[in-house]
C-alpha cells in the first residue's frame, strides 16, 4: 500500500510517500525558518501563505521523483490538528482535493499520533510503552498499549518543553528556533556556574512546569555584563538544558515504573536533543527497558510520520469523509 502524507501544522511544509512493502520512499520538508527568523517566532498568517505557495509544487515534485501518479496511490493522510488553524487548512484542503480527484481514501491524522508513530520508522515498536511527547506545543506522557490506543498520563501545566527552549534562547540572543541552538551551545558549557530550578520535583503527579525557567534565566541574564560572551551563553545553555532534561527524564521513568512497561520512547522536536537522548538511553539501560530514539529527521515535523500513521489507520479499515474538519487543539484519543 502506498500512502501520500501531508503535514502543514506549523512552519514546515512536508510531503512524504510511505510504501508498506519498503518503508519511507521519500520525505520532503520545505522549512520556513528563514521567513519567520526575522520575527523571532512563527507568524501564523505568513506560515499559511507559504504553505499555499509551496505545498502543491512539493507534491508534484515528490510524485515526479518517485515516478508515480495519484492513481498509483492507495490513500492520502493529512494532519488534521492540532496546530495553527490556517496552516492546517491548507494541508487538509489540499489532501481532500487530491483524494477526491483520484478517488482515494482520506485519513486525518492527529499530529501527536504522527510524532509517536515516527518511532516505528526506525525499528519495530516494543509495546506496551510509555512515550514522552516533547514538541513546541506539547509536553505530555502517553501510555500506548498498542498502535491506535493512547492514554494521557500527564502533561505540562504551562509551557511546553520546546517553548522553554525557544523562549530562553531568545533571552540569550540566539536565533529561532532556539532548541537546536541551546543543544549546540550547551556542548561548550562549563557546569556549575548557574543554577536553575526543578519545579514540582516532589509532586507525585506526572506534571511539568517550565514557565518559571524563563524568569529564572532572565533574572540571571539581566545581571550579566553586555554583550554576553559566547562562554556565558554556553554556560547558561548547559544549565538550562540540564534543568529541562532532568524534569523530562524524571517524569518519563516515573510513568514507566507506574505502568510496568518494557519500553520507553521519545517523540516530537525536542527528542532531537542530544542530551535528552543520552540521558534517557542511560537510564533505560540501567532499568533494563527497551529504548531507541527516533532518527533526527523524524523527530521534528515531517510528513513521513503522517503517511505511516495514515497507513496504520487505512490498514485497520478506518477512513474519513471529505467533511473532515481541522482542529487547532484537541487531546489525542484512541481510535482502535
Ligand atoms: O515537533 P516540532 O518540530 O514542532 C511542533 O510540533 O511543535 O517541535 C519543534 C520544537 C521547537 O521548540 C524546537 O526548538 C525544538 O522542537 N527542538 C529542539 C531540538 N530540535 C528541535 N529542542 C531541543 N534540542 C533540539 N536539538
Ligand atoms: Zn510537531
Amino acid at each position: 500500500m502506498k500512502v501520500l502524507g501531508i503535514e502543514t501544522s506549523c512552519d514546515d511544509t512536508s510531503v512524504a510517500l510511505y510504501d508498506s512493502d519498503s518503508g519511507v520512499a521519500e520525505n520532503l520538508v520545505s522549512s520556513q525558518v528563514d521567513l519567520h527568523d526575522h520575527f523571532g517566532g512563527v507568524v501564523p498568517e505568513l506560515a499559511s501563505r507559504a504553505h499555499l505557495v509551496n505545498l502543491l509544487p512539493l507534491v508534484d515534485y515528490l510524485l515526479e521523483r518517485q515516478k508515480v501518479t495519484l492513481k498509483d496511490l492507495d490513500g492520502v493522510a493529512v494532519t488534521a490538528g492540532p496546530g495553527l488553524i490556517g496552516a492546517l487548512l491548507v494541508g487538509l484542503s489540499t489532501g481532500k482535493a487530491l483524494a477526491a480527484a483520484a478517488d482515494l481514501p482520506l485519513v486525518g491524522i492527529h499530529h501527536i499520533e504522527g510524532h509517536i508513530l515516527a518511532n516505528a520508522l526506525t525499528s519495530d515498536l516494543v509495546l506496551p510503552a510509555v512515550v514522552l511527547v516533547v514538541s513546541g506545543g506539547h509536553t505530555e506522557v502517553v501510555y500506548m498499549p498498542e498502535v491506535g490506543r493512547y492514554e494521557l498520563l500527564g502533561g505540562t501545566l504551562d509551557d511546553a518543553a520546546g517553548e522553554a527552549f525557544d523562549k530562553t534562547a531568545k533571552l540569550l540572543g540566539l536565533p529561532y528556533p532556539g532548541g537546536p541552538q541551546i543543544d549546540r551551545m550547551a556542548k561548550k558549557g562549563i557546569p556549575g556556574r548557574f543554577k536553575f530550578p526543578r519545579p514540582l520535583k516532589n509532586d507525585p503527579r506526572i506534571v511539568f512546569s517550565f514557565s518559571g525557567l524563563k524568569t529564572a534565566v532572565r533574572v540571571v541574564v539581566d545581571d550579566l555584563p553586555r554583550p554576553l560572551s559566547d562562554q556565558t551563553v554556553a554556560d547558561v545553555s548547559y544549565e538550562l538544558q540540564e534543568a529541562i532534561v532532568d524534569s523530562l527524564c524524571h517524569r518519563l521513568f516515573q510513568a514507566a515504573r507506574r505502568k510496568h512497561v518494557p519500553a520507553v520512547y521519545l517523540a516530537g522536536g525536542v527528542s532531537a536533543n542530544g542530551r535528552l537522548r543520552a540521558r534517557v538511553a542511560e537510564e533505560a539501560m540501567r532499568l533494563n527497558l527497551h529504548f531507541r530514539p527516533p532518527e533526527p529527521v523524524y523527530c521534528t515535523d515531517n510528513a513521513a510520520m503522517i503517511a505511516y500513521a495514515g497507513w496504520c489507520h487505512l490498514d485497520a479499515g478506518r477512513r474519513d469523509s471529505l467533511d473532515l474538519d481541522s482542529f487547532p487543539r484537541k487531546p489525542l484519543s484512541s481510535w482502535r
